[in-house]
């Protein structure tokens, strides 16, 4: 056979096929989501969340702990308050169950990045992203509670606010309140296209923000939407975002490569809670190799044009691509 191409010489052994790779991937670019509940002592399993916990103030420390010890320098909170209100009074409690978070990860380990998840629904006793005027969620008031939430969790010592919430302006609105209360150099990392998604569902349960009627879809994105994606991206440059961000990843390979290609700023995917649950129930019901899937899926949303991914998987994932099998 006289064959001149044949790519099949660069996939020949492991060494040739790791200096070939495309895609380059480290443990510096993941971010661990961690659930702080503040009426729990010590560490809680989550159930709809196969090997997450919830951590109680007490033990939040441990889970950064297990982070550093796989190499996972960066988290986002996320925070089960013990009371909820009609407008979430207690997402901005100077003591609420986030800031008192911050403050104890941050005396231990003052260099672990914390990232915080600014949104109203777990401390809405109705479930919504924001301030209800009769069944719709009210744009310009939101904005007002979560500049208020965003500045608290900042005060508290917070390195980064990502606002997930899908309000018209919250970008604007939070980074005025920064500015003007000094913190001009705390970056804000947009959840910009945040699709109204089935893909949250354990993330609900695990954090108590089903929503008490109705759904999301009158605040976030139309799955059906491309275009409507690099619209909100744009938006958000303009006003001031540091970091864009695409959620769902896996079923939004395409809007990943979209908005990473059309906009120069750091691109994030959320691989959320909907696809880690997946894979695990597949793996225990023995038909997918867990770890074989957990890499693939990663290496793929990285490869759409990712440059950091938040994931339940951080952890394994940095063990990974530490041994070289990814990455
Ligand atoms: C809060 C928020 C949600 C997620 C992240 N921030 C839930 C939602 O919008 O309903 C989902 C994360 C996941 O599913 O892992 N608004």
């Amino acid at each position: 056979m006289e064959l001149i191409n044949r790519p099949r010489r660069l996939r020949r052994n492991d060494a040739v096929r790791r200096m070939c790779r495309e895609t380059r991937m480290s443990p510096d670019s993941l971010i661990y989501p961690i659930f702080v509940d503040e009426t729990l002592h010590g560490v809680r399993p989550i159930e709809s969340l196969a090997g997450q916990n919830h951590y109680g103030l007490d033990s939040v420390c441990q889970a950064v702990e297990e982070c550093l010890a796989h190499g996972v320098n960066h988290c986002i909170l996320f925070g089960l308050p013990k009371s909820k209100d009609a407008c979430g009074s207690s997402a901005w409690d100077e003591h609420g169950v986030i800031q008192e978070a911050i403050r104890a990860i941050k005396a231990k380990y003052p260099d672990f990045y914390v990232i915080t998840d600014v949104c109203m629904c777990e401390y809405t006793d109705h479930g919504h992203c924001g301030i209800l005027c009769g069944h719709e969620v009210d744009n310009d008031k939101t904005l007002e509670v979560l500049s208020k939430t965003a500045l608290s969790h900042v005060q508290a010592g917070a390195d980064m606010v990502a606002p997930s919430d899908m309000m018209d302006g919250r970008i604007a609105a939070i980074r005025r309140t920064l500015d003007e209360n000094g913190y001009t150099m705390t970056p804000i990392m947009s959840y910009s296209a945040k699709y109204a998604s089935a893909f949250y569902g354990p993330f609900r349960a695990a954090a108590g923000s089903v929503p008490s009627f109705g759904d999301r879809k009158g605040y976030q994105m139309d799955p059906h939407n491309c275009r409507e994606a690099l619209k909100e991206c744009a938006l958000d440059v303009e006003e001031g975002a540091d970091i864009l961000m695409v959620k769902p990843a896996l079923a939004y390979l395409d809007i990943i490569r979209e908005c990473s290609d059309a906009f120069d700023l750091p691109m994030c995917a959320y691989q959320v809670s909907g696809e880690y649950a997946m894979i695990k129930a597949a793996a225990a019901a023995g038909l997918v190799d867990e770890y074989r899937i957990m890499c693939e899926s990663a290496v793929s949303i990285f490869r759409a044009g990712a440059n950091m991914l938040i994931t339940y998987y951080a952890k394994e994932l940095a063990d990974a691509m530490k041994k070289g099998e990814i990455g």
